[in-house]
Order: C-alpha cells, then sequence, then structure tokens
C-alpha cells in the first residue's frame, strides 16, 4: 500500500457541523471551540458561512464570530460564499480564504442554493474573480459525488466536469463531498480516478459523511490513489440541512487516530482535539460521535 507521508486534515466542524444543529450555539462558544481547534496544530479551521439567514440561520454570526477568533499563523480560517453578496460580507470580516459550493446533482443544487449547475458557475466566476482582485485563496467544493437524497446515483463524469469547471475559475483546491455518505471504497476510488483524469490528484481532497459507516474506509481508498488533503468535523458534529438523513463529516479525531496509526504526519494533537470535541459536545448535552473521543473518554472515566 502506497500512502502519502502527510495529510492536511480541513476541520470543517464549526461550519459544516453546526450549521445543522437546530438549538442556536451562542457565537462565544463558536469563538472558543475554533480558537481550540487553532491550537491543535490543524492549518485549517472553517469558521463559518456567508450565506443567506433565512436558508441557514446557524450562520448568521458569521461575522460576528470571524471578528472573534484569534487567527493564528499558519492557519487558515476560509468560509462559504455562494455570491457577490456573500463574498462583500467575507471581505468585510477580512477573511482571506473563501470556499464557494457546487454540486454534481441538479436537484441539489436547486434545494441547496437555489440554482442550476450552469447558473451556480456562473455566479461563482465574479465571486472567483473578486477573490483574486483582493488576493484571497477559493476552495472548491463538489457536493453528492458519491450520491443525491433526490437522484440517487451520481455518474462520476458529472462530478469531474464541475470539478474540472471549478478549477478553471481559479479554485485552488477541490473538495469532493459524499454529502450523504453513501460512498463505499471502490466506488470512491472510481469517481477520484475520473476527476483526476481532469485534474492533479494533489489539487483534490475528500470529504466524507460517515452515514453508513464508510468514511475511514473510503478516506484510505482515496490515500491509495495520492489524495492528501482530508475534510472532517470534531466529534463528527454535522450533517447538511438540505441532505436529510445525512450523518455528520467523518469524526477527526477518527481521522486522525488512523493517519497516527499508518504514520502519516498531520502536525495535529489527538489529545488537543479530543478536548476540543469533548467541549462542543457537553456544550451541546451529547457525546461526541466519534468512537476515538468515546475511546479516549472511557480512559479518562
Ligand atoms: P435565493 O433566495 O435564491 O437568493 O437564495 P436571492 O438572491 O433571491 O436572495 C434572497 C434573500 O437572501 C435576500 O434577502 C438577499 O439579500 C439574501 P431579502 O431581500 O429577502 O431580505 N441573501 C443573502 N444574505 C446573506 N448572505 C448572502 C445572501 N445572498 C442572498 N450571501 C442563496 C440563494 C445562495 C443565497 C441561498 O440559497 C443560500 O444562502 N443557500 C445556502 C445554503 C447552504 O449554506 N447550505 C449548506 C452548505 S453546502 C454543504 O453543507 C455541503 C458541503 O459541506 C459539502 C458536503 O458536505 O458534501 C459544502
Ligand atoms: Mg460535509
Amino acid at each position: 500500500m502506497r500512502l502519502p507521508p502527510r495529510v492536511k486534515i480541513v476541520e470543517v466542524g464549526p461550519r459544516d457541523g453546526l450549521q445543522n444543529e437546530a438549538r442556536t450555539i451562542p457565537a462565544a462558544v463558536k469563538i472558543d471551540l475554533i480558537d481550540r481547534l487553532g491550537a491543535t496544530g490543524l492549518r485549517a479551521v472553517e469558521a463559518g458561512a456567508f450565506v443567506s439567514p433565512k436558508w441557514v440561520p446557524q450562520m448568521a454570526d458569521s461575522a460576528e464570530v470571524l471578528a472573534g477568533i484569534e487567527r493564528r499563523a499558519g492557519v487558515s480560517y476560509p468560509v462559504l460564499v455562494p455570491n457577490m453578496k456573500g463574498f462583500e460580507a467575507a471581505a468585510a470580516a477580512g477573511v482571506e480564504e473563501i470556499a464557494v459550493f457546487g454540486a454534481a446533482s441538479e436537484s441539489f443544487t436547486q434545494k441547496n442554493i437555489n440554482c442550476s449547475i450552469a447558473e451556480s458557475l456562473a455566479r461563482f466566476a465574479p465571486v472567483c474573480e473578486a477573490a483574486r482582485a483582493a488576493g484571497m485563496k477559493v476552495r472548491g467544493y463538489v457536493s453528492c459525488v458519491l450520491g443525491c437524497p433526490y437522484e440517487g446515483a451520481i455518474a462520476p463524469d458529472k462530478v469531474a466536469e464541475v470539478a474540472g469547471r471549478l478549477a478553471e475559475l481559479g479554485c485552488y483546491e477541490i473538495s469532493l463531498g459524499d454529502t450523504i455518505g453513501v460512498g463505499t471504497p471502490a466506488k470512491a476510488q472510481a469517481m477520484l480516478a475520473a476527476v483526476a483524469e481532469k485534474l492533479p490528484v494533489e489539487r483534490l481532497a475528500v470529504h466524507f459523511h460517515d452515514t453508513y459507516g464508510q468514511a475511514l474506509a473510503n478516506i484510505l481508498a482515496c490515500l491509495e490513489l495520492g489524495v492528501a488533503v482530508v475534510d472532517s468535523s470534531v466529534a463528527g458534529l454535522g450533517g447538511c440541512p438540505y441532505a436529510k438523513g445525512a450523518t455528520g463529516n467523518v469524526a477527526t479525531e477518527d481521522v486522525l487516530y488512523m493517519l497516527d496509526g499508518l504514520e502519516i504526519e498531520t502536525g495535529v494533537d489527538l489529545d488537543a482535539l479530543a478536548a476540543a470535541g469533548r467541549f462542543i459536545s457537553d456544550h451541546l448535552g451529547r457525546p461526541p460521535a466519534s468512537k476515538v473521543a468515546q475511546a479516549l473518554a472511557g480512559k479518562l472515566d
């Protein structure tokens, strides 16, 4: 098995995780979580989303959160931006990296951002251009890469097409999201191989949800094909408001334990990460969804 010596973990819990919580989480708690995560050795912590507060109320305080966090050197704090209005809000908040988010499914794109795939790309074009002019980095997401809650199976070629378009718009990295967590390793590899025909694997990240318990197996399968950037969510927080029934992203603690065991360098401290997971889980009043976090908590008892 040939695996990358180093993997970058992109922590998405404060955004992808918390966006799905029904109960209001005070900005101070989000700030505390992001600061704890920033102190674990993570190099990227997604900090919010400048989207419509009517669509995703939980992210409405993103400007306040961005104003309150400690911005550590060497850590990026990207935010989601769907359109120019979001871009302007992100720029006003002093954000240095944004992420535009598309999907490989027409129906999901409609439900999530109220337009077609073609319209979404047309909206992202001026956002990417403005970001370039402002010296901001842009990451691109493709959701539903292994299945859509409305359309079922998604063709790998469609994923490759949308990923290729996002790269043409200037996204430095494309994160391939199994938004509803239906993928299995061979399918994940086939999808990745289709995208890798268009883009170098160094520009790809994987973003798995653990709905069917396949996320770690899928990640390992993608590492074997050379992917070295993995999105995950502390304590397994999350789900997607427009993908009913999908559980959280794969837990960062679980990804890190696997990578540590494989002697793949990440720079992230597992104990500090697990403590951040316990902090937010205590606030939410439920145990972390991470197996590793549960095992470590057992040792603390
Ligand atoms: P729309 O209703 O078509 O937009 O929504 P609109 O332009 O007609 O505007 C409607 C209202 O929203 C207006 O306000 C705008 O000003 C306001 P009103 O006049 O009614 O008071 N508005 C905004 N407000 C704040 N920030 C903005 C903004 N834009 C418009 N940026 C829109 C279109 C894209 C805005 C909406 O559909 C939206 O915000 N969607 C966000 C959905 C979302 O955040 N989903 C979760 C993230 S995706 C995800 O989780 C998947 C991912 O994690 C990968 C994976 O897991 O696989 C990335
Ligand atoms: Mg996700």
